[in-house]
């Protein structure tokens, strides 16, 4: 396993685009050997772009990769030493389950016993064991997918492990129970994991840290725990959770801020410079608006007046699982709050929502201000 490091690091597809439409705009980032991460972003934020630049499928139009200190900015992914796993199974048709896992070993020299062992424990950690003689064609699209996931798993002496959304194809029943064995897998061997998908709950089961993407930028980087209680954009805020983080537009004067004519409490501090336009991570905030951000997993209801508690109308109540999301309304601005299916549904559609002061983080042109205990 290794350290890798993108420095400076962008690229375009197209020759001579302005570096504002590049696919991936220049970044400086690291990954820790023997960490997992993930990737995460809507489609053609440049996710596959940042990944195949690691492996070296694609050389990058400017700055330099780095393994472990070293420059591999011009090497070959042989040379690089990184196994890869694609959204849909690369696998030879014409072998069988167990040459088809053996395969990169055999590449790499390994002697027939050393194969043999890890190629039965990886086939076994995958559910693949009993079926090592079956020829790779006669399987179903799922188990190809185990087959090119297990050829990533096999090497434990790759520099990196990066997968991009391998489980895509794969029925959402096995998913659940593949993320496990990808974990345990590479907690056993600690490479150093980079992972890309769609899904937020995907990403944040699996990986130590996230990095959130949008339009060839990382927006923040950081673990699951700190991209939820402290998104530092309003994107990042939308993006993870769900449902996403409640953005309030609140106004400010001499005496303190304000949300649908009453004080509201919260810990920050005005930024001493105007934001600049391009600060702003959502389409919803504009530069300069303060706005409350709260996640509805913080909002309580609440049975009397007191400090941070606002009338608010419920208008919908949607089931999540062992929760329920209520949606309200506070002077014409809506909020989702989380209950527990145990608190039940309140009566009437009338109801006090409490927005607990510690957990108001304010925003301004969309971007996380400076926050103040207090
Ligand atoms: N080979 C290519 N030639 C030209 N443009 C490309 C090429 N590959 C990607 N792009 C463009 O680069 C941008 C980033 O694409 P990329 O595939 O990295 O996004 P992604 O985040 O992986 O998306 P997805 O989630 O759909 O896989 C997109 O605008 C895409 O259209
Ligand atoms: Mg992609």
């Amino acid at each position: 396993m290794a350290q890798l490091e993108l420095l400076d690091v962008g690229h375009c597809y197209v020759p001579g685009e302005g570096e504002d439409r590049w696919a991936l705009k220049p970044l400086t980032v690291t990954f820790e050997a023997g960490k997992t991460y993930a990737l995460v972003g809507p489609s053609g934020c440049g996710k596959t772009t940042l990944l195949n630049i690691l492996s070296g499928l694609v050389s990058p139009t400017r700055g330099r990769v780095l393994f472990d200190g070293a420059d591999m900015t011009r090497r070959s992914t042989r040379e690089r030493n990184i196994a890869q796993v694609f959204q849909f199974p690369v696998i030879y048709t014409s072998m069988t389950v167990y040459q088809n896992l053996a395969f990169p070993l055999e590449c790499r020299n390994w002697d027939s016993r050393r194969i043999d062992a890890k190629v039965r424990t990886v086939a076994e950690a995958l559910g693949l064991g009993d079926r090592l003689k079956e020829p790779a064609r006669k399987l179903n699209a799922d188990d190809k997918q185990l087959i090119s996931l297990g050829r990533g798993l096999v090497r434990d002496d790759v520099a990196a492990l990066l997968m991009d959304e391998p489980l895509t194809v794969i029925d959402p029943q096995l998913k659940f129970s593949l993320r496990r064995r990808i974990r345990e897998i590479s907690e056993q061997f600690r490479p150093t994991v980079i992972y890309v998908t769609h899904d937020q709950y995907e990403a944040m089961s699996f990986v130590e840290e996230l990095l959130v993407m949008k339009d060839g930028q990382v927006m923040q980087q950081g673990t699951p725990e700190e991209l939820f209680e402290s998104p530092r954009s309003a994107y990042v805020g939308y993006f993870i959770g769900s449902p996403s983080m409640n953005f309030l537009d609140v106004t400010q004067d001499g005496s303190g801020v304000w949300l649908a004519g009453q004080r509201l409490a919260m810990s920050w501090q005005p930024p001493a410079a105007r934001v600049p336009a391009e600060a702003s991570g959502a389409g919803a905030a504009q530069a300069g608006v303060l706005q409350a951000g709260i996640r509805p997993e913080y909002v309580r209801l609440a049975s009397a007046p007191g400090p941070n508690t606002f009338p608010a109308r419920l208008q919908a109540v949607r089931d999540h699982g062992p929760l329920r999301v209520l949606h309200v309304e506070i002077g014409g601005q809506r909020l989702a709050l989380k209950l527990a299916r145990e608190a039940g549904v309140p009566h009437g559609d009338t109801l006090l929502v409490e927005l607990p002061r510690a957990k108001v983080l304010p925003y301004v042109g969309g971007q996380l201000a400076t926050v103040v205990a207090g």
